[in-house]
């Protein structure tokens, strides 16, 4: 007599999430890309039913920065508690649910794999869709989140501790990538000046706050790329830039203002980021901008963004703080649209840690 092995079906489906998927559709979106747990519940890809979000930044701060290991143990540790909450929050049981969506990369390997693995185990247990989502896509998703009537095309700018990316969103999953960082992305760069300056982590709050001291003008510090046509950005140089002045202002016995120098090297990535922008906004013709990503809750950012849409009749939509930085939401929310155009994953789906935007 031969064994048989049950095998999981390469894609799961659900009658009743296929029945109403409009605005009715309840989606539970996990986010453990990173250093947060989140798990959210959202209507119709547009109303935030519950957004819960566990945030290990204390258990990282010591070491100045995100270990990869601690941060997969916090998330298997968090997320069931997580979800729970996110459920009791949104007044809804695991039985409400249409389908169930988690980041599946680029992030973490360890931190994406406890994510989707409990993904994939509520789908399977209540026989509903697993949709693997990409953490940038969710980001872009974010925008949808803001406002009812907000949709495509628009022009977003991605900025998060790990990318840095002006993306033509044309329609759902319709990406053309037209910039991005040659070397340190927005958040990168503002977590390693503020690391320097002896400033807590994670630094770009603390930078964002600390400039509200200073004054911009202070320092002179280089505008990389600014004078080239493409939509290209790099930031190590300006790094560079900060230590050196800080250093040689040390070395010949100067005060240094670390409002200043903060201040200083915000309003540098602020007009690069808005310089690049508008640029891109003129050559594909958007009228409508979108800002994403940790670095989007820059209060430099966000003013200099809005200043310059207004100036040339441009949209934009700036998510919340709290829809900036990483969080489950707009996982479900992007997730939803992918249940919408028929994109599940099997519950073979894998983290891939260098998930590209483009699909
Ligand atoms: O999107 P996010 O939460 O996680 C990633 O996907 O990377 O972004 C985190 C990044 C960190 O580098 C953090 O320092 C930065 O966003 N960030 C900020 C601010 N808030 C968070 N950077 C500048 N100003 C802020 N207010
Ligand atoms: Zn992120």
């Amino acid at each position: 007599m031969t064994d048989t092995i049950a095998t999981a079906p390469a894609v799961a489906t659900a009658p009743r999430a296929l029945q109403k998927w409009d605005d009715r559709v309840l989606v539970l979106g996990i986010e453990t890309s990173c250093d947060e747990t989140s798990a959210a519940v959202v209507k119709g890809g547009r109303e935030i039913l519950s957004n819960v979000v566990a945030s290990q930044t204390e258990l990282h701060r010591e070491y100045g920065g995100i270990v990869p290991e601690i941060a997969a143990r916090a998330h298997i540790e968090a997320l069931t508690p997580v979800i729970a909450e996110a459920l009791v929050l949104a007044d809804v049981t695991f039985w409400d649910l249409d389908a169930v969506a988690a980041t599946v990369g680029p992030g973490l390997v360890g931190s994406l794999l406890i994510g989707i693995a409990e993904g994939k185990s509520i789908a399977a247990a209540l026989g509903l869709p697993f949709i693997g989502v990409n953490h940038l896509e969710g980001h872009i998703y974010s925008n949808l989140l803001v406002d009812p009537a907000a949709r495509w095309p628009a022009l977003c700018l991605i900025v998060s501790g790990g990318h840095t990316l002006i993306v033509d969103v044309s329609g759902h999953a319709r990406y053309e990538i037209l910039g991005r960082t040659l070397d340190d992305a927005a958040g990168e760069a503002f977590d390693k000046v503020a690391r320097f300056l002896g400033l807590d982590y994670p630094g770009g709050p603390e930078i964002d706050r600390l400039s509200l001291l200073g004054d911009p003008e202070a320092v002179r510090f280089p505008r990389a790329m600014l004078n080239q046509d493409g939509l290209d950005v790099s930031y190590s140089g300006l790094k560079t830039a900060v230590i050196n002045y800080v250093r040689g202002r040390e070395k010949a016995g100067a005060q240094i203002s670390v409002p200043d120098v903060a201040a200083s090297f915000q309003q540098a990535v602020v007009d690069v980021q808005v310089a690049k922008t508008m640029t891109a906004a003129e050559r594909t013709g958007a009228s409508r901008v979108c800002m994403c990503g940790g670095v989007a809750a820059n209060s430099g950012l966000r003013r200099g963004m809005e200043a310059a849409c207004k100036e040339r009749g441009l949209e934009l939509t700036v998510p919340p703080l709290e829809l900036c930085t990483d969080n489950a939401a707009m996982i479900a929310a992007c997730g939803t649209e992918m249940l919408r155009a028929g994109e599940l994953s099997g519950l073979d789906a894998a983290p891939d840690p260098n998930l590209p935007l483009a699909r």
